[in-house]
């Protein structure tokens, strides 16, 4: 399966930074390489990187961070999906720990986003992870199935079949602690378990799993030797063109 390397920038950089930071990003990878790569910019820089890669040799898409749920109305400081196609978006990042934990986003709240992202053309990526006190009382696997559960509610296989999952334990998230190799791939292996008994094998067997928390180049090329890693989701580690083009290569 084509690995998928997203870079999830959270609030940095301004429009300026954001654009200098992808030409140099597009400089570092070669032309031709078996991934895909996205960066997931604050909403006010989507216009100046979709723009700043317009015409880069390598293929690199961007992703929204949040998407609104609703198509349009009186919803001040909102976003819709539409207007996330029209200013160039590929992905949506749906559900981040971080959108759970201090927007107060709920399964029901994400599903609603997702299916407005999907009807509006874009491709989402959900997030879903434990925290440290749920993996403590060995309560991983229940709460992620409530998160896939809820969150895919009555959504057939047809309507999510470009859907990507994103693994992303809270505790690994801008930690410095990452989940072993092995600790991750025993629960991709339960998501892709999960995504098989609710829709079918195939289905299952095509869905992009990525693993995000604290990915830098020095465990990258582990995580990635995994069968079930499909990709990894980069917060920090994104943030410079060294960086993530090292992280890249590596993984790749
Ligand atoms: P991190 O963030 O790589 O800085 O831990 C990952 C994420 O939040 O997606």
């Amino acid at each position: 399966m084509k690995p998928l390397f997203v870079g999830n920038w959270k609030l940095y950089k301004t429009p300026e930074e954001a654009a200098a930071m992808v030409i140099e990003l597009s400089k570092r990878l070669p032309a031709h390489m078996n991934a895909d790569i996205a960066i997931a910019p604050p909403y006010i820089d989507i216009p100046a990187v979709v723009a700043a890669l317009k015409d880069s040799p390598v293929l690199i898409d961007v992703s929204a961070q949040n998407v609104f749920w609703e198509k349009e109305g009186a919803y001040t400081g909102e976003v819709s999906a539409s207007m996330l196609v029209a200013a160039g978006c590929k992905y949506v990042i749906i559900g981040h720990s971080e959108r759970r934990q201090y927007f107060g986003e709920t399964d029901e709240i994400l599903l609603k986003k997702l299916t407005i992202a999907i009807t509006a053309g874009l491709i989402p990526i959900l997030c879903v992870g434990e925290t440290q006190a749920e993996r403590d009382a060995g309560e991983t696997f229940l709460v992620l199935d409530k998160q896939l559960v809820n969150g895919l509610k009555d959504l057939s296989s047809t309507f999510i079949s470009d859907l990507v999952l994103a693994y992303e334990p809270v505790w690994a998230i801008g930690t410095g602690r990452t989940a072993s190799s092995e600790q991750a791939q025993e629960v991709h292996v339960f998501i892709r378990k999960r995504m098989a008994e609710i829709y079918n094998s195939a289905f299952a067997q095509n869905i992009r799993i990525l693993y995000g928390g604290s990915v830098k180049s020095e465990n990258i090329v582990e995580l990635m030797s995994m069968p079930d890693i499909n990709g990894v989701l980069v917060g920090g580690a994104s943030l410079t063109a060294t960086s993530f083009s090292e992280i890249i290569a590596q993984g790749v």
